[in-house]
């Protein structure tokens, strides 16, 4: 028989529990103060305060902890994080990958599925409320699979949009009242979209270039968001159909383009989106591999006189051991019997080979401003430096700067949002050093928690409200 006294007992160990793993859940940046803020140029060093080394163990958790206590003191009494006036902050999230659900998916894994999105948003939301990102870019592979049909990309970004970014689905649902079949579900009309990519090929009116974007729709938000194309949205440039790219460009926008900012003016930048998943083959569609290279000469000869930053999704060309991931390019075999139409195509590849590496940094960073690149794919995250020596004209990748190169350039692979990662945010920081008249760039990595914690956080609720009814029906 369950006593009064006993339940009352569990009741308060329940709610200390939800309070601990909630109040954890929405201060988890406080935990890294540091590395979950904007650079910020009065502090010297990029790194966390870290205890010195000489304390006892109980000293360094109590260091810890006052470090964690300050930072949500004052995040709970600042309204506004401090900041250097005109700095650029974008927050960057990689491969959420978010999966689907089927009608033979088992309910444990449909939970998962939900609880997992949820996971994702409670990232954004904690932090775009903390920082108040300009930029927010998802860094591609935005969903899990690129083999699925129009009508289960279309539900999933619905699911992207108001679970894992909090965005008003009425734009999306108009886009699915002007494409539909014949049961209302969302079918994007690719043999339209073909035409009209062709008539632009022929006649070369490609648009890829806008000038001082600060919000795709100002009325809405007071941030630009910006989706990169990833192999699981559109494929491998041997797998991705006219199909692919249509219902892309419809729902996310464009997958080449760049944003010029103050153009003229000592503190010119922009953003380069660029989808690298089309930039070599052999391809499926040969053009769409043209289009993507139209689109660097284009952007090379508007010979823009400031700092890039490039975001994609492959990670450029580096030697085994420098990140998790070493140089692969896969190819389907000669003969293949499933899919014949794509044999020897480009399948799937790690980096972007040696020779495009080369020949894309040189028509993206021609004019020796700095600059920083931002990637996905590979899970796991990486820093890495490029190295450019002018008589070769060639990129060498190593783990810092190179004595003798005429150039650096940082590539960031971005660490994923999933749980399996640690649920990370990329936070890059753009200031304007006015000595050097030049843009600098600083990246740091907030990590939140693997999602059982969010699940915790959320069970030690309910079971704490449960047990509260029951003492007071006992
Ligand atoms: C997408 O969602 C709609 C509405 O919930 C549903 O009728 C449809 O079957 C879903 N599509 C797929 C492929 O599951
Ligand atoms: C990126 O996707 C979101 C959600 O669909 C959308 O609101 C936003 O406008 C997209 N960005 C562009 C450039 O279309």
């Amino acid at each position: 028989m369950l006593s009064k006294q006993t339940v009352r007992k569990a009741a308060i160990v329940s709610t200390l529990l939800a309070i601990v793993s909630n109040v954890f859940i929405f201060t988890f940046p406080s935990i890294h103060p540091t590395r979950c803020s904007w650079h910020c140029s009065s502090s010297s060093t990029t790194g966390e305060t870290v205890a010195p080394e000489a304390l006892a163990l109980w000293e360094k958790a109590l260091f810890y902890a006052k470090r964690y206590v300050s930072d949500v003191v004052y995040q709970t009494l600042q309204a506004e994080e401090a900041t250097d006036e005109g700095d650029i902050h974008m927050m960057a999230f990689g491969d959420p990958q978010i999966k689907g659900i089927w009608p033979n998916t088992p309910y444990r894994s449909r939970l998962d599925i939900f609880g997992n999105d949820h996971f994702l948003g409670h990232i954004y939301s904690t932090m775009s409320k903390r920082l108040h990102p300009d930029y927010v870019v998802v860094m591609g592979d935005l969903f899990s699979s690129q083999w699925i049909g129009d009508s289960e990309f279309y539900n999933r970004t619905r699911r992207y949009v108001s679970r894992l970014f909090h965005r008003d689905t009425t734009p999306l649902e108009a886009i699915q009242r002007e494409n539909h079949d014949e049961d209302g579900l969302y079918k994007v009309d690719w043999d339209a979209w073909g035409k009209q990519f062709e008539r632009e090929a022929q006649n070369n009116t490609f648009q890829f270039g806008f000038q001082d974007i600060h919000s795709w729709d100002p009325q809405r938000d007071e941030f630009l968001m910006v989706n990169l194309t990833g192999n699981h949205d559109v494929g491998y440039s041997g797998d991705a159909t006219y199909q692919h790219l249509a219902r892309f460009q419809q729902i996310f926008g464009k997958d080449n383009y760049w944003i010029e900012y103050n153009a003229g003016t000592d503190k010119a930048w922009r953003i380069v989106v660029l989808n690298d998943l089309l930039l070599e083959g052999p391809a499926l569609q040969p053009e769409f591999v043209q289009y993507t290279w139209e689109f660097l000469y284009q952007l090379f000869e508007r010979n823009f006189d400031g700092s890039t930053v490039l975001l994609t999704h492959i990670p450029f060309h580096k030697e085994e051991g420098l990140c998790y991931d070493g140089p692969e390019l896969r190819y389907y075999p000669e003969v293949f019997e499933r899919e014949p139409y794509k044999a020897n195509l480009l399948r799937s590849q790690n980096h972007i080979s040696e020779e495009v590496t080369n020949k894309v940094f040189n028509l993206v960073f021609s004019n020796d401003k700095p600059g920083i690149v931002l990637v996905g794919h590979d899970h796991e995250g990486c820093e890495v430096v490029y190295n450019r020596f002018n008589d070769q004209g060639e990129w060498v990748a190593a783990k810092d700067t190179v004595e003798g190169a005429d150039y650096h350039l940082k590539e960031v692979t971005v660490r994923s949002m999933m749980g399996e990662f640690n649920g990370n945010t990329g936070l890059l920081t753009g200031h304007f050093n006015t000595n050097q008249k030049q843009w600098e760039w600083t990246f740091t990595l907030c990590p939140f928690a693997i999602q059982h914690a969010w699940w915790f956080a959320k069970a030690a609720a309910l079971v704490a409200g449960f047990v509260w009814s029951l003492y007071i029906v006992l």
